[in-house]
């Protein structure tokens, strides 16, 4: 992608649906025999990927991704095997594990592998699937799990808080016999949706958006019509990109609550940021960008997954700023792409410390990881010159139309191959 430089971003940006909801929302339809009709899909590659793979494991798809419709029916699955080739493309695969063991009492899914950002095993998901008495054996790259008898609810303490372990214990434990309780669950606003729709589908999921998730297990779940929540995550990523050209962005159909910590510390910055009946506008009120330290955390802490983001705004702040990153432990890629441009950062162990410059400088640079590339494409937009992003197949994997988005306020995003 072809980046023209110094443009501050003027307009309205219309936020879609929750990449992150979406996923778990789609392997949620496992656990019913029923039509699920989910609304507010984003049509992006990670949406395609694991309906790539609901296909194969033989569910009816039927995605409208002008519409953003998606309806899928897995009455007919005939196969609980999730091979290697489609969850290597997307880790989050991992979630049809829990729903296909507790439906169908067997499951073979591969292993994820690394990824970019650092280890992301899933020993959490494997662990609590045993202690709910699946029988897990890995072999070849294979989780194998069987539960002939179905599994059967209990205490499960989560050691660390994560994400899709706490979806796919969920998922799993909703139709377990008995009670279930989640301890140290994560409570980011995509696992209370997911329980609204497990709730709507039948289930009966008490304690949500706390620590502990209680789980009565039901006998089966039916069919629903579920919207899928705006993407908080691309809402901060565009709020950002207007604090850093110095523009001013309506963001449309997106939720503030879901970012208090991040609309704080913006608000730190410098930033104002106004919700209106549409959304919220975003605009930097006074032209320097202070210095403000963060550390990532899991919700209601600051998002890791705009960590990268927030870091192009402090390229160019008037001080210094540390930015620590608690989730992932190689999740700092985007910085030599940065420094390239010119930017003043430096990294001590999970800190990075950034000195603000008085300008960036277009460059050929490569996307990594699907944060990091849309950091670049922010420095982009305020770098002086033309910035070349390589590997541009990160940015589609959670950003919808970002050309078009960011094109129709002001920027010159143009892509081409070579
Ligand atoms: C989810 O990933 C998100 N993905 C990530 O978003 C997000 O960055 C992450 O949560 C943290 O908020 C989806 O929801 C599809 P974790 P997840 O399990 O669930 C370690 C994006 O950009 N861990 O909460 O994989 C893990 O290595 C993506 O949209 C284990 O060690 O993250 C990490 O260090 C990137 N063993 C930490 O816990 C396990 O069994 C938190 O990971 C599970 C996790």
């Amino acid at each position: 992608m072809r980046i023209l430089g110094r443009v501050p971003l003027v307009g309205e940006i219309e936020v879609g649906g929750a990449k992150n909801l979406a996923l778990p929302a789609i392997a949620a339809s496992i656990l019913t025999d029923e039509k699920v009709m989910l609304s507010n899909v984003p049509n992006l590659t990670d949406i395609s990927s694991l309906l790539d793979l609901m296909t194969h494991l033989g569910s009816d798809v039927n995605f409208d991704s002008e519409k953003h419709l998606l309806e899928l029916s897995t009455k007919a699955i005939k196969s609980t095997i999730a091979p290697y080739d489609f969850v290597r493309k997307m880790r989050a695969s991992i979630l049809v594990l829990g729903p296909l063991v507790t439906r169908f009492r067997k499951a073979s899914v591969s292993l994820p592998g690394g990824c970019s950002i650092g280890a992301r095993g899933v020993d959490i998901h494997i662990s609590a699937l045993r202690h709910l008495g699946a029988d897990i054996s890995i072999e070849n790259g294979y989780i194998n799990a069987s539960a002939p008898n179905g599994l059967i609810g209990c205490d499960i303490t989560f050691p660390i808080t994560t994400v899709t372990g706490t979806e796919n214990v969920l998922m799993a434990a909703v139709l377990g016999k008995g009670t279930t309780r989640l301890i140290n669950a994560a409570m980011e606003p995509e696992i209370v949706a997911l329980c609204e729709l497990l709730n709507e589908m039948g289930a009966e999921i008490s304690g949500v958006g706390t620590p502990i998730i209680i789980v009565e297990g039901v006998d089966s779940l039916h069919g629903t019509k579920f919207e899928i929540m705006p993407d908080r995550i691309e809402t901060g990523t565009y709020a950002i990109a207007a604090a850093a050209t110095d523009g001013k962005l309506l963001l449309k159909n997106c939720k503030c609550e879901h970012l208090s910590s991040f609309f704080e510390i913006l608000s730190l910055t410098g930033v104002s940021y106004e919700k209106t009946a549409e959304g919220v506008l975003v605009y930097n009120r006074n032209k320097k960008i202070h210095p403000v330290d963060i550390q990532t955390a899991p919700y209601p802490g600051f998002p890791t997954d705009l960590q990268a983001q927030y870091t192009v705004l402090m390229s160019m702040c008037n001080g210094t700023a540390s930015i620590s990153e608690n989730i992932f432990e190689n999740r700092f890629m985007h910085i030599p792409e940065l420094s390239r441009m010119g930017a003043n950062i430096s990294i001590h162990g999970k800190t990075a410390v950034v000195t603000g410059v008085s300008k960036l400088k277009g460059a050929q640079v490569m996307a990594t990881d699907l944060r990091a590339s849309v950091s670049l494409v922010i420095a982009g937009l305020i770098a002086e010159g033309e910035t070349i992003i390589n590997r541009l197949y990160h940015i589609d994997r959670g950003y919808e139309n970002i050309e078009a988005k960011l094109n129709g306020c002001g920027a010159s995003l143009e892509r081409f191959s070579v």
